[in-house]
């Protein structure tokens, strides 16, 4: 894989960009520009260098959102042209000014986006001399734009995927210790290998989210009308290992209440909906003694309100001399709620990619860059 900064002479060079904008975006107006934000550095490292960048970007699932919200916000920061247009002609391009930026539309209302259609990927590779690939966080999709492209033009790795590749990397091939890993969130399949990986590689693998659930039933426990999966992934051979550490208390929603429980306490009519502040001082003296932790997925369902413990960690974190790699996801968005990411060592730009990169080591669209 070759870094952007390893090419010579951008001069004159038309790049075709690929960052990924799938931002939350309201009434026309881009919610949170984390990712946005973290595009920048290549975009303006390629455009200082005297290229002329074609960003290609996805939005939503179907292609139905605009990008033009998104070109408002990177208009703030750069001088950029938004396109009408998913692809732009040869003409089209030569016809930009020598050193422009341009957004193209939404590429999801290409048919052959999601499908890896070679038409489509070598019409992309058709408007560049190179491709670069800094949308780490769609890299887990063998889209045109993310993987087909690359076949077609000589690609290389943009500044983001660079560092995500670095840190998240780093916590796979050689984890300080004591490391670690906190892993909350809902969807259990999804969370398995890392659940795995990590308990032989990690130190300390703390369990939340409404994943913990599972292991409070299993372990006789009521849960009322909580979130549980209806599979068993193997809970009971879990619970054994010496590892795992699990809440110790939960927050309730018991009618309209939130209540504090013991998880002897809860009943069958409650609802687990986060941890409680016991478990938050379980993990205090773990995190002050950590080297190294690695966090993705809330502790409990915090776009429902149940924020708190989730919010408590990060501050005890952000306090802590730990190096701390913050998974992406949802608990991004609370890390910037509380302007916190100043004091993390990364917090990555991904959600399902992080969470695959965790788990192989690598993805689809990192692959095909060499
Ligand atoms: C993400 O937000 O995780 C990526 O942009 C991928 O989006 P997708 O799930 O719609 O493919």
């Amino acid at each position: 894989m070759n870094s952007i900064r390893s090419i010579k002479n951008l001069k004159g060079k038309t790049v075709l960009l690929r960052a990924d904008f799938n931002v939350p975006i309201q009434d026309g107006k881009v919610c949170d520009n984390f990712r946005i934000k973290k595009a920048l550095p290549t975009i303006e490292y390629l455009h200082k260098k005297g290229a002329r960048v074609v960003i290609i970007s996805h939005a939503g699932n179907d292609g139905a959102q605009s990008l033009a919200p998104v070109a408002k916000i990177l208009k703030k920061f750069v001088p950029v042209i938004a396109s009408t247009k998913t692809i732009l002609s040869k003409e089209e391009i030569d016809a930009l000014p020598k050193n422009a930026i341009v957004l193209l539309e939404n590429i999801r209302r290409e048919e052959g986006e999601k499908k890896n259609d070679t038409a489509l990927a070598k019409a992309l590779a058709g408007m560049a001399d190179m491709f670069v690939n800094d949308a780490f966080s769609v890299s887990h999709r063998a889209h045109a734009s993310v993987v087909g492209v690359s076949k077609y033009l000589p690609n290389y790795a943009g500044l983001q995927l660079e560092a995500e590749i670095k840190n998240l990397g780093g916590v796979l091939t050689k984890p300080a210790h004591p490391f670690l890993f906190i892993l909350g969130g809902a969807k259990f399949e999804t969370k398995l290998p890392l659940i795995k990986k990590f308990l032989k590689t990690a130190d300390a693998v703390f369990i939340t989210g409404a994943l913990a659930n599972n292991f409070f039933k299993t372990a006789g426990y009521e849960v009322g009308t909580s979130l549980v999966e209806e599979k068993d992934f193997g809970f009971k051979a879990m619970l054994k290992n010496k590892k795992l550490l699990l809440p110790i208390d939960v927050t309730t929603l018991s009618g309209s209440e939130h209540v504090i429980k013991t998880l002897a306490n809860v009943l069958p009519n409650d609802k687990i909906m986060d941890i409680g502040p016991e478990s938050v001082k379980l993990l205090k003296p773990i995190i002050a003694d950590a080297k190294l932790v690695l966090w993705n997925g809330p502790t409990g369902a915090y776009e429902h309100g149940f924020d708190k413990q989730t919010k408590a960690i990060l501050k005890l974190l952000a306090n802590a001399k730990a190096k701390t790699i913050i998974g992406g996801g949802d608990t991004v968005e609370m890390v910037n709620e509380l302007k916190l990411e100043d004091k993390f060592a990364f917090v990555s730009t991904g959600g399902g990619a992080t969470l695959e990169f965790l788990a192989k080591g690598t993805l689809p669209g990192i692959k095909v860059l060499k």
